[in-house]
């Protein structure tokens, strides 16, 4: 663990501009810089970043952070590789880590500690089982690999995580999918005797985890987390942390069906490869995708049952699918899934048909026409009928232009006609809600703790006194000047650093939001302090009354001298 102190520091150093510059072209547009946005895909800037604030963020998709987010979300670098990163880089030496220990009663505080705990425990047994090593011996994997996957292994065994976890019988195990309990209330392991695939999220977080048999009479093959507060299958990907550099380097990215087949892939160096959970692709997917690369190949396996698969994805993609991206279908000879294919083959022979992997378009049509040889009226209606419900779900104005041309030209009709037939989607420019967001009304406490952030030099000690409710504004405006408190020096990004240790994602990202519509070249000190003196004014009515509650909730004798001319003055001023 990195102390946060040295991450603190870190951030004082560091400046997001040169970081972010280095990666992508900034423009200078006032007091800040611009540009198209790297995490989604867009045609005019609305990515900013703020020298004075020291972070970014994007008006269009949201996105926002420090420099160190910036790494690990752009580069997908983890935690640890952005921290050591950014310290190089201003010639700072990272404390020592010192590696999180598996107590055997360790204490867990909440779902996320409970299945990270439980990953560790799963990859020290893997390392102890000549069962397990040997199983992925001979599927090729190597050591090397196994770590960078975290893969790991749980024993064979009812309750092998009572030895893991202090309360067993704690609901939180059960919350996390990691115990089961049945019919009679019986607690027992959810994974037993099996290879364990963890599944990360975007934030470098195990959320659940998948098994597989590793004798092959179990059954079934595969049994996953189930859904949790942490994990839901229809949002995340397999692989997707580790393969985000990749993705970026080779400007595609290849979604396979088996957790095998990433690894497998990943053994032969394809990095770039991500699986769904054994659930079908959604339109969550690729939009999560399209944040990373403009090219989407899906690899099916070459089976009836890898069709229907390609089929179902088609269409579930088919709504987020714009013109600034491709989606192409890759599939493989029968018989094989990547895994297999390339160790029967080669990387090359893979690369090649991942080259030659045919456009959603021309994909459609294929399907379509592989039992229909559109050589009658009937079949050509029944062809329309087929495509019809298809366009009306694609959003990309120029490709659905294109696609019905093609469409014309195979049955014979020109594009009036076609048009006159096929309902597709009204397709209008998209309007893009005005690029600011709505200005909220924002409370005085709240629009306090902005300018704080961004003047943390302005901020009195004694400023603590007054937010005393329990009220999550005032939390946060103590929070602020708490930490202000312990160290002299401090920015704008060390503090949101700081509130995102403490505050709800959602309460930071309107922060965020909030501070970049601020004007930078504002005058702080008049604002702040007119701001202090309406807030204390109102809270000391406040505080008046709660000393007020306490004093006569005592004897006149065991008042305080300070307490009793509190009473003789109250009311008069
Ligand atoms: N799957 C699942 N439950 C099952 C079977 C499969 O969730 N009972 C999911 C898993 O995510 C699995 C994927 O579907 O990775 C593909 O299944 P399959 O092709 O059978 O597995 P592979 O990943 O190829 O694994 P292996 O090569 O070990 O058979
Ligand atoms: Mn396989």
């Amino acid at each position: 663990m990195i102390p946060e102190s040295f991450i603190q520091e870190l951030l004082s150093r560091v400046d997001v501009v040169d970081i972010i510059d280095k990666r992508i072209t900034l423009k200078k547009a006032g007091a800040n810089f611009v540009a198209c946005c790297p995490f989604h895909q867009e045609k005019t800037p609305s990515f900013t970043v703020s020298p004075s604030k020291q972070f970014y963020h994007c008006f269009g998709c949201g996105e926002h952070g420090s420099a160190i987010s910036f790494l690990i979300e752009y580069e997908g670098l983890s935690f640890v590789e952005a921290i050591n990163e950014l310290a190089n880089s201003v010639g700072l030496k990272v404390p020592n880590e010192t590696p999180l220990k598996l107590e055997k009663n360790s204490e867990y505080v909440n779902l996320e500690d409970a299945v990270k705990t439980a990953s560790i425990f799963y990859q020290k047994q893997l390392r102890k089982s000549p069962e397990a090593i040997s199983y992925l011996k001979a599927r090729g994997l190597t050591g090397q690999i196994a770590k960078e996957f975290s893969i790991g292994y749980a024993p064979e065994g009812w309750q092998n995580l009572k030895n893991v976890f202090k309360n067993y019988e704690n609901d939180i195990l059960i919350k996390a999918g990691l115990v089961i309990k049945n019919d009679k209330g019986k607690l027992y392991d959810r994974f037993r005797h099996r290879i364990i695939f963890p599944i990360y999220n975007d934030k470098g977080s195990v959320i659940g985890f998948g098994g597989r048999i590793i004798n092959p009479e179990d059954t079934p093959k595969y049994y996953n987390s189930p859904e949790t507060p942490l994990f839901q299958k229809s949002y995340e990907l397999y692989g997707l942390l580790t393969a985000r550099k990749s993705i970026r380097e080779k400007g595609y990215v290849l979604v396979v069906e088996g957790y095998m087949d990433v690894v497998g892939l990943a053994q032969k160096e394809i990095k770039n490869a991500v699986a769904t959970l054994g659930t079908a692709t959604t339109a969550f997917h690729i939009k999560k995708l399209i944040r990373y690369t403009q090219e989407i190949i899906f690899c099916f396996d070459g089976d009836d049952a890898g069709r229907s698969a390609a089929w179902r994805a088609m269409n579930n993609s088919l709504e987020s699918v714009t013109d600034n991206m491709q989606l192409k279908f890759l599939f493989l000879p029968d018989g094989h899934d990547p895994d297999s294919f390339i160790r029967e083959h080669s990387v090359n022979e893979f690369e090649l048909l991942a080259k030659e992997a045919i456009p959603l378009t021309e994909y459609i049509i294929k399907y379509l026409t592989i039992n229909n040889d559109l050589a009658t009226q009937e079949k050509k209606v029944k062809f329309l009928n087929e495509i019809e419900p298809i366009f009306k779900e694609l959003n990309a104005s120029k490709l659905s232009l294109l696609f019905k041309k093609r469409i014309s030209e195979l049955i014979n009709l020109n594009l009036e006609e076609i048009n006159q037939v096929l309902k597709t989607k009204n397709v209008y420019p998209k309007k893009n809600s005005s690029k600011l967001p709505d200005r909220l009304p924002i409370s005085r406490v709240r629009k306090f703790c902005l300018l704080l952030i961004l003047r943390p030099d302005l901020i009195k000690q004694e400023d603590s006194e007054f937010f005393i409710s329990e009220d999550e504004e005032d939390k946060l405006a103590l929070s602020i000047i708490e930490i202000t408190k312990e160290n002299g020096e401090y920015n704008s990004a060390m503090i949101l650093h700081f509130l995102g240790t403490r505050f709800d994602k959602e309460l930071i990202k309107q922060i965020h939001m909030q501070l970049s519509i601020f004007d930078d070249e504002m005058e702080m000190d008049d604002e702040i302090n007119a701001l202090r003196a309406s807030i204390k004014k109102s809270h000391s009515s406040l505080i008046n009354k709660q000393r007020l509650n306490e004093a006569t909730k005592k004897g006149l004798d065991s008042l305080s001298e300070e307490e009793k001319d509190f009473l003789k003055n109250i009311g008069k001023g």
